[in-house]
């Protein structure tokens, strides 16, 4: 027997007791005669005392160093009053060793276990294996799997059923790139990586397994950012004879009593807000707005209507718009400070940044371009914005997309130097009415903003000839705390509308029945109406751990460039490997 009992586990209760424990070396404090170890493994830390009384279990704490493998057996007792660690779990009590032995030494780490913090990410991912016997990674996992457990447990108790599907598919077109697998089998012919299950839980749903879910693992070849893996994990969903507004219901449920069940420290406002998407992209400039804070983006192109400033005109008359944003108690800002914010707004695209400072002594406006504005225009436009003394107005004037891009990361920079977000808010909100189509013009054709199996709405069923830009999709998006952690939509199940659809995203009847004629087929033998939704998982953890990037909920990432520091993969393969795959490189 390895242990009787975990390093977590020892209490008050159990003084007297004999218990053996195995873990790993935490720390160790050499006081002479007495060495005291705190033996750590998943479930806590117990402190341990040998006594030099005991030559030979002495000898085995003197050898050993930090990350040491050690068994011991022992007796527990009460530490002393004043002795008592709050800190620990098992903070009352310690372990006097009877008898010891080293079951694995090891070697200095390349970075401390029980201090954390400083050393580059590279390191923790090239020994991760190190980094996650670390409190924060073991909190994070515990939480992962927290998380994951709620959700199947919610769902298997309404009546879902969890089904697994191939990993080896046809691809399924999600928008970004496909991994590719080369058939060994059928010389030149590929599978490719799912990037969702999209297709096979919708076949489900033809098969009669109304309500279907899966912790699915799904594969993008898309450039990376700090909540973006080539892989990554959804709760993939869906379900037959529901609407919309089933499939919002039963998401708000599941997020509502998850977010009770494993942080419950936190506050989650319901029910949660819904917003268009024409509204989310006016008021915020973004389709997932951070709504702990309002920060509102102001339209003030009515009120410039006949300005003689170049910058504003050129704007509005070439079909662009000219709105503002209100920086509560940033008057003081100084130049440097301005120049910073003025960047971030060339940054992402725009040739300016015109900004308005008003005294909190009432003295007279500092500002970038009143000087070129008519009479009473600036005025108006601190009406508008509703400028208090003490406040700094931003303005941008471009094309309504770059006008929204900017205002929304000044917005998040504002609400991140004022402190605006509070880290004990979870806002969950839902962004619905998408847009079906958004035109392309590289390839000059329509896309699918979410993918070709969304149903568009009925009431817009005739734009799809006559005005396909404007018609809505029964597509939503679940958003919290500024990040999108979840998207579906109702699908199409009719032939004729999935075959119209194609049609307009410029897919051939040919190209159409070679990529996706089992669905095709499929609407043709009794498809119900379904739709479904897929929560990215590693998002949501991110989240509840309050991490910033959700490399920090994964065991094992990959890092930006969507490589595994710890194997080194992706790797060359040898020229066997390549012939029997029927592939020949291009150098
Ligand atoms: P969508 O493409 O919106 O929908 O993805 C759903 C959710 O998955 C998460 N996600 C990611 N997480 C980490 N890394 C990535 N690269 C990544 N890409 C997406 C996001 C996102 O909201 N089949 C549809 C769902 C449906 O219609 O039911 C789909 O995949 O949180
Ligand atoms: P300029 O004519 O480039 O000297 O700019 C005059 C003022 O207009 C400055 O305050 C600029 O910051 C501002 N400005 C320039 N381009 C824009 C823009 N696209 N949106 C808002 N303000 C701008």
């Amino acid at each position: 027997m390895y242990r009787s009992h975990t390093c977590g586990e020892l209490r008050q209760e159990h003084a007297g007791q004999e218990v053996t424990l195995a873990g790993w070396v935490h720390r160790r404090r050499d006081h002479g005669p007495l060495i005291f170890v705190d033996l750590r493994d998943r479930y806590g830390i117990t402190q341990v005392v040998f006594d030099s009384a005991s030559p030979e279990v002495h000898a085995v704490a003197e050898e050993s160093r930090s990350e040491y493998v050690i068994q011991i057996r022992g007796l527990v007792r009460s530490r002393p009053p004043e002795a008592h660690n709050p800190d620990l779990s098992t903070g009352d009590v310690e372990v006097v060793a009877l008898s010891a032995s080293v079951l694995n030494p090891a070697r200095t780490t390349p970075f401390y276990i029980a201090k954390e913090g400083g050393e580059e990410e590279s390191l923790r991912l090239k020994y991760r294996y190190l980094d996650l016997r670390r409190e924060r990674m073991q909190r994070n996992m515990i939480l992962r799997h927290r998380v994951v457990k709620f959700m199947r447990d919610f769902l298997d108790a309404q009546g879902f059923l969890e089904i697994e599907t191939p990993i080896l598919i046809k691809s399924t077109p999600e928008g970004a790139r496909d991994y590719l697998v080369p058939s060994r089998v059928h010389p030149g012919e590929f599978y490719a990586l799912p990037q969702s299950p999209q297709q096979l839980k919708q076949l489900l749903m033809v098969a009669g397994y109304d309500k279907y879910f899966q912790v699915a693992r799904c594969f993008r070849d898309e450039d990376l950012r700090a909540d973006r893996q080539p892989e990554f994990t959804q709760l993939d969903m869906e379900m037959s004879f529901v609407e919309q507004e089933d499939v919002i219901h039963l998401t708000e449920q599941l997020f509502t009593e998850l977010c009770a069940a494993v942080v419950p420290h936190k506050r989650v406002p319901t029910p949660f807000r819904r917003l268009t998407y024409a509204e989310a992209m006016e008021r915020y400039g973004s389709d997932k707005p951070d709504l702990r804070y309002d920060l509102e983006l102001v339209n003030l192109g009515d009120l410039l209507a006949s300005t003689p400033f170049n910058v504003f005109k050129g704007a509005l008359e070439s079909g662009g718009q000219v709105k503002g944003l209100r920086a509560p108690g940033c008057a003081g800002y100084s130049r440097k400070q301005i120049d910073e914010l003025t960047d971030i707004a060339r940054g992402s695209g725009v040739k300016g940044l015109a900004w308005a400072a008003i005294p909190a002594d009432g003295g007279d406006v500092r500002s970038s371009f009143a000087k070129f504005l008519g009479e009473g225009e600036l005025q108006a436009i601190i009406a508008r914005l509703e400028g208090q003394p003490g406040d700094l107005l931003l303005i941008v004037a471009d094309r309504p997309g770059l006008v929204a891009t900017t205002l929304d990361k000044l917005r998040r920079e504002i609400a991140e130097r004022l402190k605006l977000a509070d880290p004990n808010v979870l806002n969950f909100s839902w962004v619905v009415d998408f847009p079906l189509l958004e035109w392309n013009p590289d390839e000059n054709r329509w896309d699918a903003v979410h993918h070709p199996f969304t149903a568009p709405q009925d009431e817009d069923l005739p734009l799809m000839t006559s005005d396909p830009g404007k018609v809505r999709a029964k597509a939503y998006d679940v958003v919290l705390n500024g990040y999108e952690v979840g998207g579906g939509s109702i699908r199409i199940h009719r032939r004729d509308v999935q075959q119209q659809l194609f049609d307009l995203l410029g897919i051939s009847q040919e190209t159409a029945l070679s990529q996706f004629g089992h669905m095709l087929e499929a609407f043709e033998y009794g498809a119900p109406p379904h739709g479904g939704i897929a929560p990215g998982i590693d998002r949501i953890v991110m989240l509840l751990a309050d991490e910033s990037t959700i490399r920090e909920v994964m065991a094992f990432p990959k890092t930006q460039q969507a490589a595994d520091l710890m194997t080194n993969a992706p790797s060359e393969v040898d020229e066997r490997q390549l012939r029997d795959l029927h592939i020949r490189l291009a150098k």
